[in-house]
């Protein structure tokens, strides 16, 4: 008897009993569906590139493939995930000559490819929401640039920023998580496939055609690794729970806002109480906030499996994989909704300056201004610590000067009152804030402007990624083609 119709007599004898839903990740594997016909196609083509098997048993192979896909997912047969499905379809098709599509390699590099097939393209779905929020986000630093805002730290009313700036904040923050999400990406696109079960193989295959085939950009070399090590989706994982960290910061400080009547939640992204119908809540950005819990819930349940596995394949990683794929919609969908919020919300300038002028904001930029009159800074804290000191009032001229002249001979400096001034207005206060980066209008344009080319930048990038993946795709379509 050949030893692929002993195979499928082997494998048959496995296939019932209580514990087979239990060990099936059959549910789970219909995201990878495409990916793992995919990987069969390179993988026939090379094999008769190679001369292992004759170019007739590939085009019945592929055929076969195509009449599966067409069929759909729910129509394979029951097995234990989605590899051994399609190679019984195959057998299904073919009978014993369906044998041939499982020679040099195994479930196990198998499943390792079309993770990581599934996964690059995941993960540029997730760089394409990561570049529209911050080209979301920089539309509206824009058009908020000279919004002032109270700027917290602990919570307190801190210094005098711009809306703008706080945007241009999170904007700064999400090109890192992009950045983040690229580098994975490069080490996400290596093929596995190959590997077998962990050995290599005794045939004399193309590791490298394949790959190309696919579109990666080369192969995880050392078989053994290449089918056990799930690093990359720890990265990822990794990179998705800094993300939704970002997205909960945004969610709390939004929360905050919106409490504050600093800003308007617009009706689609937010929902009021079953019984104060007087209530608007921001529960999309509480959700958001949530997201992060389940995200980071996935990446800890990954790493945790993980931990102590011995080489080479052990079934432990079925269960490791759903997580990813949990981790990549929420995410998604976390960064979709806290744009959809960020983009449409109505800031209120009449509150936000009324805000900003509470609790003397402007305290560092009076001290600021005493210094350059010639005091220094540690004797200018002091000064105007002391007129902080009884609750934060915002002090008058007069106030300053007295104060002043109680620490030091008023003929040894120049006090400029007309700056003065300017320091105690917020809004000019603010305009002052001009380093590189920072809160002032103009500071913010020329960040805006820097980030904007950035993200041009990624766009770009992303659409290269894109480009390589359906480049790879046409080109294993019409090798197929050659076949068929
Ligand atoms: N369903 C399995 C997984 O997700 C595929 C690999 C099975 N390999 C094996 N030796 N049982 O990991």
């Amino acid at each position: 008897m050949p030893d692929d119709e002993e195979d499928v007599i082997r494998r048959s004898r496995f296939s019932g009993g209580p514990a087979r839903s239990f060990m099936s990740s059959m549910d789970d594997d219909e995201r990878l569906f495409e990916a793992d016909l995919a990987i069969d196609r390179a993988h026939v083509v090379m094999l008769a590139e190679s001369g292992i098997i004759p170019d007739a048993v590939a085009g019945r192979l592929l055929q076969t493939l195509d009449t599966i896909e067409e069929q759909g997912f729910n129509e394979l047969p029951q097995g234990e995930d989605i590899h051994a499905a399609i190679e019984t379809a195959v057998i299904g098709v073919l009978g014993a000559e369906g044998g041939w599509l499982h020679t040099a390699r195994s479930r196990n590099d198998e499943v390792a490819t079309c993770i990581r097939y599934r996964l690059r393209a995941d993960l540029l779905g997730v760089v394409e929401t990561l570049v529209s929020i911050r080209e979301t986000i920089l539309l509206a630093a824009t058009a908020e640039r000279e919004t002032v805002l109270p700027g917290f730290t602990h919570l307190q009313p801190a210094q005098p920023t711009t809306v703008g700036h706080w945007l241009s904040s999170y904007e700064q923050a999400l090109a890192r998580e992009t950045h983040r999400a690229f580098d994975a990406y490069s080490r996400i696109n290596r093929s596995p496939l190959g590997a077998a079960a962990f050995a290599g193989t005794t045939f004399d295959i193309d590791r490298h055609r394949t790959a190309t085939l696919l579109g990666f950009d080369g192969i995880v070399e050392n078989a053994m690794d290449a089918v056990s090590t799930r690093d990359v989706l720890l990265e990822t994982a990794s990179l998705l729970s800094s993300i939704v960290v970002v997205l909960s910061g945004v969610a709390t400080d939004v929360t905050i806002y919106a409490n504050r009547g600093f800003v308007e939640l617009d009706d689609d992204f937010s929902s009021t109480s079953s019984i104060m119908p007087q209530k608007k809540n921001p529960d999309t950005m509480e959700l958001v906030r949530a997201c992060a819990g389940d995200v980071i819930g996935s990446y800890t349940a990954m790493v945790t499996t993980l931990k102590g596995l011995p080489r080479a394949y052990n079934r432990d990683l079925q269960r490791v994989t759903p997580h990813i794929w949990e981790a990549i919609d929420v995410t998604s969908e976390a960064l979709s909704v806290t744009e959809g919020t960020v983009g449409t919300m109505a800031w209120d300038s009449a509150t936000l300056e009324a805000a900003v002028g509470e609790g003397f904001t402007t305290a560092t930029a009076v001290a600021d201004t005493i210094v350059r009159s010639g005091v220094p800074f540690r004797t200018a804290h002091e000064i105007v610590a002391e007129m902080a000191i009884d609750g934060g009032e915002t002090p008058d001229i007069a106030a300053i000067e007295t104060t002043v002249a109680r620490h030091v001979d008023a003929k040894t400096i120049d006090l400029d009152t007309a700056a003065l001034e300017r320091a105690l207005d917020p809004s000019q206060s603010v305009n002052q804030l001009d380093s590189t980066g920072g809160a002032a209008p103009h500071a913010v344009e020329a960040t805006i402007e820097r980030a904007q080319a950035r993200l041009d930048e990624d766009v770009a990038k992303l659409g290269a990624y894109r480009t390589d993946l359906t480049d790879a795709q046409k080109t294993l379509k019409s090798v197929v083609a050659t076949y068929v």
